[in-house]
């Protein structure tokens, strides 16, 4: 037993799928630096009086935790349905909502139902690279879908890779990450019709950042196409990226369906208890994303005058360049102490909003960054 330990030194050792042979996790650094602005995480900590109705709701949750939590989530994803009801010019039941620990669960779960071995899923790249990883690891075939230069969806040859590919799923990220830009319902619409065309398909909007766009959800759309899914995230706007609490809006059917893949009694009663207490101080959290976009816009328009160039920005994050090498501008920017990321999209970097004080030293950096690279 001894022995046969040793000869294993790693991951190829091992009898693994063979898809996943050389493979790297995904792994954002998490670097101990003053200013960390690489997750496109909300900069404010949760206000004190959230925090307190946290404590309440988990100490009560503790006191039945002797039992498994509601497997179906009811409460929270009537108060989920409200959410959206109230701020998605859509109108959204119950019975349209599933909740899971962060929309990557949810887009786990959707591709497990949808996707897996035999079958396909299509995304516009460069997008959230958890797509194609996730497709990864539930055995989906992934198929790069093309962008124009500007990072637009390239709708002519999106619509032609889709009637030859015929995928299962196909992915819209709006707004996208990283590129931050917003897709327009019109092209979201043609993609969808091109989807039913050629298979039918499901579309999966991913609205991760949709709180900070200037545009509307795309809830809306759901109206009268059960093979649409709108997944959200109480990561960004809500400020709640430790929390793990993603959810979907779709037709009840799809609901059911991925009833059919999701471990049971997925979501704790602490989760559940956490993300109740949240939504409960929703008007505050939302204060703090005009905010954020006020932050977001200064960020677009300051890189400009420097000298950058940015991508339209509907998102937390801007997407900035161009740099001859994105890896070395990335590390001056470290080298002054702020973390952004680097996507190995050549050329483009991209930086999350911050507290305003962090914007500033983000800025302070690229002002030096920029000197040095003109002199
Ligand atoms: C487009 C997009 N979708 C989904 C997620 C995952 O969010 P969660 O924290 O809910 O798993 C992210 C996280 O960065 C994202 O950028």
């Amino acid at each position: 037993m001894e022995g046969s330990r040793e000869q294993v030194t790693g991951i190829d050792d091992l009898p693994v799928r063979d898809e996943l042979r050389g493979k790297s996790p995904y792994g954002a650094p998490q670097l101990d630096v003053p200013v960390r602005l690489n997750t496109n995480e909300n900069p404010y900590p949760l206000p004190e009086a959230l925090v307190e109705r946290i404590t309440e709701r988990v100490r009560e949750a503790a006191r039945g935790l002797n039992r498994y939590p509601d497997r179906d989530a009811v409460e929270l994803r009537i108060g989920l349905a409200n959410y959206l009801t109230k701020t998605g010019g859509y109108r959204v039941g119950v019975e349209n909502v599933w909740a899971a620990n962060g929309s990557n669960e949810v887009i786990q779960q959707l591709l497990q139902t949808f996707g897996g071995p035999g079958r396909s899923a299509i995304g516009f790249e460069p997008s959230y690279s958890m797509h194609a990883l996730i497709a990864r690891g539930t055995g989906t075939g992934w198929i790069s879908g093309p962008r124009n230069e500007d990072f637009s969806i390239d709708l002519p040859a999106a619509e032609r890779w889709i009637a030859e590919n015929k995928p299962d799923v196909v992915f819209v990220t709006t707004p996208n990450n990283p590129t931050g830009n917003a897709v327009p319902p019109g092209t979201v619409l043609a993609l969808y019709e091109a989807a039913q065309a050629a298979k039918p398909s499901m579309v999966i909007v991913d609205e991760a950042y949709i709180e900070f766009s200037h545009g509307d959800s795309l809830l809306p759309l759901l109206e009268g196409r059960p093979n649409l899914v709108v997944s959200r995230t109480m990561s960004k706007a809500f400020g709640a990226a430790g929390l793990r609490l993603g959810y979907l809006a779709a037709h009840p059917a799809v609901v059911d369906a991925v009833q059919l893949v999701r471990l049971p009694y997925h979501l704790s009663a602490v989760t559940q208890a956490t993300a109740l207490a949240a939504l409960e101080h929703t008007d505050t959290l939302l204060g703090y994303v005009e905010q954020l976009k006020g932050e977001r816009d200064r960020l677009v328009r300051e890189l400009r005058a420097l000298g950058c160039e940015v991508v339209e920005s509907d998102a937390n994050f801007v997407q900035f360049g161009r740099f001859a090498d994105s890896h070395t501008a990335w590390q001056a920017i470290l080298d002054r102490g702020v973390l952004v990321r680097d996507n190995g999209i050549p050329g483009w970097l991209r930086v999350s909003a911050g507290t305003p004080e962090e914007n500033d030293a983000f800025l302070d950096a690229v002002r030096e960054l920029m000197k040095e690279q003109s002199t």
